[in-house]
């Protein structure tokens, strides 16, 4: 096994400052190998230019058996599980991405998200006026995350009261590492997803809805045209649900604590609610919901002279990325009012974000909506008491308490 580099992941700075970390690795080499907190060797790509061009690049996958020979052991034991992940379009490549992507793309239309906007801005007006009498809110627990998790919630008929059962099951997925391992490992909370969302559609074929609606139109695209098989069906709800709301709420909780640490941008903001388009782009290229993407090298490379061998496992670190002044000035100056190029917090290329339209909705009525409502915000805690979640995959505070 090759040399690698220092440790990134298991340094004790890198919870509190990913950025501080992932900045002096960035310096030190365009692909740098180190290991992942399960001990795999990975490649993490940090520089703009490379994140951009490997975002592109078709010699990188997401399937690991179109780049390695054999399939990790594990996944040949688990049936209707075996292989699973890769039977939605965020783990496939061409031509299967293609197929997949297209069918949820017709179900997932813009129209579908432009419906949502007044709903969207009566439920986070909701959710304020829950919390307003008592002057303080867990932001995470009682705002970020119910709104896009209703919302992702409602898109594909999973009742109100299921809710948290799935933001359990969610949560403990995305903890376990799932996003950027070699496999999916096997968690019972993904068994329990598989049979809640087998049993929801088995509903939905039974009591067909009128009107457009996602699993309905899923089923329609499946039914109509022989295209997704039960699996890959069942599969693409889950990612649609998962993706739906983790993200999110990162942009949501991580963009609102940027902003109670940065009052100047904040007071912009306030005094200029037409800034709130440009301010999400930047609180995304910022605060990056999701730090990272994952690939693997289908043939020999190489990145900045650094040679990847075939079968390499590479990390695509967009928060990097994002934050290289290569990039854009001041990267780690947060200003809302800035025009930021193309950013990669959404990803390029084919794997571009699905829900980027919804996400980017969802982030505008939320911040417009936490600072009219609330004019006089802030942090309810020191900040060195926040939590951060585990996982390195996506960057979210455990909780964010907030006094207005
Ligand atoms: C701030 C919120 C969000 C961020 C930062 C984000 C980020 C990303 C990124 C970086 C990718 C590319 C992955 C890759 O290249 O490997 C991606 C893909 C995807 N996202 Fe999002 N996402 C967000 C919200 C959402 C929402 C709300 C949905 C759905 C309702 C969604 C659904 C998807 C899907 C289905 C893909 C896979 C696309 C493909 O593989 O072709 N995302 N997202």
């Amino acid at each position: 096994m090759a040399t690698t580099d220092a440790p990134v992941f298991s340094d004790p700075r890198y919870r509190a400052d990913p950025y501080g970390v992932l900045a002096e690795v960035r310096r030190e080499r365009p692909a740098y190998l180190t290991r992942l907190p399960s001990g795999e060797q990975v490649f993490l790509v940090t520089r703009f230019a490379d994140v951009e061009a490997g975002l592109k690049d078709a010699r990188l996958v997401k399937n690991i058996t179109n780049a390695r020979e054999r399939r990790p052991g594990m996944l040949a034991r688990l049936g209707f599980l075996k292989n699973f992940g890769n039977t939605n379009m965020l783990r496939a490549d061409p031509p299967e991405h293609t197929r997949l992507r297209a069918l949820a793309h017709q179900a997932f239309t813009p129209r579908l998200v432009n419906q949502m906007h007044d709903h969207i801005q009566t439920l986070a007006d909701q959710l304020i006026d829950a919390v307003e009498p008592a002057g303080r809110m867990d932001l995470i627990a009682d705002f970020a995350l119910p709104l896009p998790i209703t919302v992702i919630c409602e898109l594909l008929g999973v009742p109100r009261q299921d809710e948290q059962k799935f933001r359990r099951w969610s949560g403990a997925l995305i903890e376990s590492g799932a996003l950027s391992s070699e496999s999916v490992p096997l968690v019972p909370q993904l068994l329990l997803m598989v049979r809640y969302v087998r049993r929801l559609v088995r509903r939905r074929r039974a009591h067909p809805a009128s009107g457009e609606d996602l699993v309905g139109q899923l089923l329609a695209a499946r039914e109509g045209g022989q295209q997704l098989s039960e699996r890959e069906l069942l599969s693409t709800i889950i990612l649609l649900l998962i993706a739906g709301h983790e993200t999110t709420v990162n942009l949501i909780g991580n963009g609102t604590l940027a902003l109670l640490l940065n009052p100047d941008q904040l007071q912009r903001l306030r005094q200029d609610p037409t800034l709130v388009k440009p301010a999400v782009e930047e609180l995304l290229r910022y605060v990056n919901p999701a730090q990272l993407v994952n690939r693997y090298a289908r043939e020999d490379l190489d990145i900045g002279g650094v040679p990847i061998r075939r079968g390499s496992h590479l990390l695509l670190i967009l928060a990097a990325a994002n934050h290289d002044p290569d990039f854009l000035e001041r990267p780690d100056q947060l200003d809302v009012s800035r025009t930021v190029r193309q950013h990669v917090a959404f990803g390029q290329g084919i794997h571009y974000c699905l829900g980027a339209p919804l996400a980017r909705l969802e982030g505008e009525i939320a911040f417009a909506t936490l600072l009219r409502r609330l004019p006089n915000v802030r942090l309810g805690v020191p900040v060195e008491e926040l939590e951060w979640r585990s996982g390195i995959e996506l960057r979210g505070l455990r909780s964010l308490p907030v006094v207005f």
